[in-house]
């Protein structure tokens, strides 16, 4: 191919004239780490709190050396007073799916630590750094990525570093290296393996005994790594929830327009359904399901359709033949035959990977359905064709079901439409229809369900940030940064009081572990932050949610915005903001300024 042609394209690439804007924007940065206009690293004191959990006791057995250092307790960055360190290596990985932000926080990172210090990326993840493939971040580099969404300048992937081997290479790795700190920016389980990592690492490493320092930074666009007052929210949900709910008012906005369609509507987040809430708060769509109330609730899939159903027949008596229903993603697993289903599957799959191994489709069912109890394959048997074959597909390196490529929305669209037949064909086997007045009845007997579905996942994880991910992460990148500068190990960062300027603290990753059973073993884990059917933002569907069912009540939020009216820019992760207390939903993290 032309070498001219072909070097055209790479000064073209990531130099649209958005990205190129999106590069000029200036970020808010916490009043701790400025000096005058210059972002600077900061120092740290204890806030006096010490973060505890019932298993604690148990937990701190398995991190000695971590204990001893830190015993829990939670630091604060304080303005100025940071002791002059040069020549250390740092490097950073990103683990897991991508989140909107990421590249802040390497900006904060480099902006704390260089150019005194070297700041060395390790491509693609986890996976990159057991094989010791790292590359200097240089400030040109940092400065092509200032703003922009995505992971490609270093890459991830989801290893999982927990054996001893997978330590030792590690180890190999950073002696080999002359390594001084990793920072690791991943979701509950990647910073729970920092933890351990930071134990492993604690001397040994270097000529003098030195050990290596590791600390985590909270990204996940499921919005499930939280930590009460002291961290609202990871980095990404706010930009992932946002351009999800962007396309979600789109598509609510053209159902009264068109008038024939429910739209089922799927949207990212494995396992919580904050990202489904929060995207809920944005639009006020007609129906929005929280697998967490499912949960809670016990509600079987049959009763979760018959409730879409009805408020589709209601509706319809009212003339209104359109909606939209919005679906968590892991709603599946929260339905409790479900769960009793999966949780037969995962350990099952893996016991017969052997007889698997080489069997056709049809053969594979068989084997697998053979191996559960009564009651899941009653559940299994219920499902249709394509579903249950989406049930067997191979589980990720965390032993999850890849419920992104699972289509709950179409079984519960496929579903539904049943449902509203069999109401229309027996209202009287239906309480509320039976007791609908005969012009209503008349009404949803003529009425026609139409419906699509849709899934928004992988489209809001890359997408350039939101002006609040901007400056979060930026501000992240800067406590951890602040953290190696201050030769501290095991925590995570965090940036809270986001309504008041910002405030970084520093979270001891032990302080937050559990014991839990995953599959056949207990593992010592940080708990997933779930919805809490008590939180204000929850709280708050229930107040409105019979509203947003009786009619059409959609708010357009649009896309996301850089510049105009305050409340238009500078808006937060909402959900959060309302669970924090908060009596404002733009954010302040400081003042604004030019990064570069
Ligand atoms: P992380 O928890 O690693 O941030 O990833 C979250 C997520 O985006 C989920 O919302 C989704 O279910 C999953 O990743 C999809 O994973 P993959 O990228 O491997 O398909």
């Amino acid at each position: 191919m032309d070498q001219a042609i072909l070097a055209k394209h790479d000064a073209e690439k990531r130099n649209s004239p958005f990205e190129r804007f999106l590069r000029a924007l200036p970020v808010s940065v916490t009043d701790v780490f400025l000096n005058g206009k210059a972002i600077q690293a900061a120092s740290f004191k204890e806030t006096g709190e010490t973060l505890i959990t019932p298993d604690t006791e148990q937990v701190s057995a398995y991190f000695p050396n971590t204990m001893k250092n830190h015993a829990n307790k939670v630091l604060e960055t304080v303005k100025g007073g940071v002791a002059p360190v040069s020549g250390k290596k740092v490097l950073v990985l990103f683990s897991g799916g991508p989140a909107a932000g990421g590249n802040n926080v390497l900006v904060g990172l480099y902006k704390a630590l260089c150019p005194a210090n070297k700041l060395f990326g390790v491509k693609a993840g986890p996976g990159g750094l057991l094989k010791g493939q790292t590359f200097e971040i240089t400030e040109e580099g940092a400065k092509s990525v200032l703003n922009l969404g995505g992971f490609d300048f270093l890459g991830s992937d989801r290893t999982k570093i927990e054996s001893d081997e997978q330590f030792e290479l590690v180890k190999k790795v950073c002696k080999e290296q002359a390594v001084d700190a990793i920072v690791i920016v991943g979701g509950d389980d990647s910073n729970t393996n920092a933890g351990f990592l930071a134990e492993k690492l604690f001397t040994g490493i270097h000529a003098d005994g030195r050990g290596v320092q590791v600390i985590g930074v909270p990204k996940t666009i499921d919005g499930d790594l939280q930590v009460g007052k002291h961290l609202p929210i990871s980095f990404g949900f706010d930009t992932a929830t946002k351009i999800y709910a962007e396309t979600i008012g789109n598509i609510a906005q053209d159902t009264p327009s068109s008038r024939k369609y429910y739209h089922f509507i799927k949207i990212m987040g494995r396992s919580a359904s904050h990202v489904a809430l929060g995207a809920a708060a944005l639009v006020r769509p007609t129906i929005v399901l929280i697998s967490e109330e499912v949960e809670a609730k016990a509600k079987s899939l049959d009763q979760i359709v018959t409730e879409i159903a009805t408020v589709a027949a209601q509706r319809a008596t009212k003339g209104i033949a359109h909606g939209v229903v919005v679906i968590p993603e892991g709603l599946i697993e929260f339905i409790p035959e479900f769960k009793s289903l999966i949780a037969e599957l995962n350990p099952a799959l893996d016991r017969l990977k052997d007889k698997l191994e080489g069997a056709s489709l049809e053969e594979k069912k068989t084997i697998v359905r053979d191996s559960l109890t009564d009651a899941s394959k009653v559940t299994l048997d219920s499902l249709p064709e394509a579903f249950r074959t989406m049930l067997l597909l191979d589980r990720d390196s965390h032993g999850n079901l890849p419920v992104s490529q699972i289509e709950t929305e179409k079984l519960l669209m496929e579903l539904v439409a049943d449902k509203v037949k069999a109401m229309q064909a027996a209202p009287e086997s239906f309480p509320v229809i039976k007791a609908f007045s005969a012009d209503e009845l008349a009404a949803f007997k003529k009425y026609k369900f139409g419906s699509l579905n849709h899934f928004l996942g992988y489209e809001g994880r890359c997408g350039a940030p939101t002006k609040f991910d901007m400056a979060f992460c930026l501000n992240l990148g800067l406590v951890a940064g602040s953290l190696i500068l201050a030769g501290k190990t095991g925590y995570m960062a965090a940036v809270t009081d986001l309504d008041k300027g910002g405030r970084g603290l520093a979270i001891p990753i032990t302080g937050l572990m559990n014991i839990e059973q995953r599959g056949a073993k207990k593992k010592v884990v940080i708990k997933k932050a779930l919805v809490e059917l008590d939180s204000p933002a929850f709280k708050h569907l229930q107040a409105v949610r019979e509203v947003w069912a009786s009619a059409d009540y959609f708010q357009s939020p649009g896309p996301r915005q850089y510049s105009g009216p305050v409340d238009v820019t500078d808006n937060g992760p909402v959900i959060s903001m309302m669970n924090q207390g908060y009596t404002t939903y733009t954010y302040n993290l400081g003042q604004t300024v030019s990064v570069f």
